[in-house]
């Protein structure tokens, strides 16, 4: 599926600091704004490295679920925002037997979607660019980001973990599907970002 980097292993970067990195970094992060997503991982740019950028606004983030008591939804959805973020070789991994299924998408698979289970919650580890180690737990929304745009380091593309092949395919169809007379909402629309069906464009 695509271009050959994408299924590879990348390799880990020695020196987070290189100027070569950061510039890479940058370059990144522009081709995540310009296609309005929400991550974006080294390979996806054809470069054999474990880089991720990404970031969570607060609009992405469920809160009605994952409010909790006392704390209004929408102040709980700001506190999990995440700005735009660089991680040098991240590494995440599952904290508990939870997961949750929720359609995902991805730039390097054009105008498609599809349910993917993920972990609910993560442990993450990752380089700064400063060279500096950051240690962190995330969940739900964030923590599938972290898990789709890690698992692109690993050759992994979201289509290959999908359980119910029935509900993988194009996104105008897709959305067809969903427009009988009970659901109106566009809410339920699934449109295509990286890594979540909320936006326009993907990863
Ligand atoms: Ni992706």
């Amino acid at each position: 599926m695509g271009h050959p980097v994408l299924s590879q292993r990348a390799e880990e970067v020695a020196d987070p600091t290189a100027p070569e990195v950061s510039r890479l970094v940058a370059a990144m992060i522009e081709t995540m704004e310009d296609a309005d997503g929400t991550g974006l991982a080294a390979p996806q740019v054809h470069m054999p490295w474990r880089i991720v950028v990404y970031k969570v606004v607060a609009a992405r983030i469920d809160a009605g679920v994952e409010a909790e008591a006392g704390d209004s939804g929408d102040e709980v959805a700001a506190s999990r925002e995440v700005p735009t973020t660089a991680m040098i070789n991240p590494v995440v991994e599952p904290l508990g037997e939870e997961t949750s299924v929720d359609f995902e998408a991805c730039l390097s698979v054009p105008g498609m979607a599809g349910p993917v289970r993920r972990s609910d919650r993560v442990r993450l580890t990752y380089q700064t660019l400063e060279g500096d180690t950051v240690d962190r737990e995330a969940e739900g929304f964030h923590a599938r980001v972290l898990q789709h745009e890690c698992d692109h380091l690993d050759g992994i593309l979201y289509p290959m973990r999908i359980e119910d092949m029935s509900q993988f395919g194009f996104v105008d169809e897709l959305n067809k599907g969903r427009d009988g007379p009970e659901s109106q909402d566009s809410e339920d629309q699934i449109e295509v970002s990286d890594a979540a069906p909320d936006e326009e464009t993907s990863d």
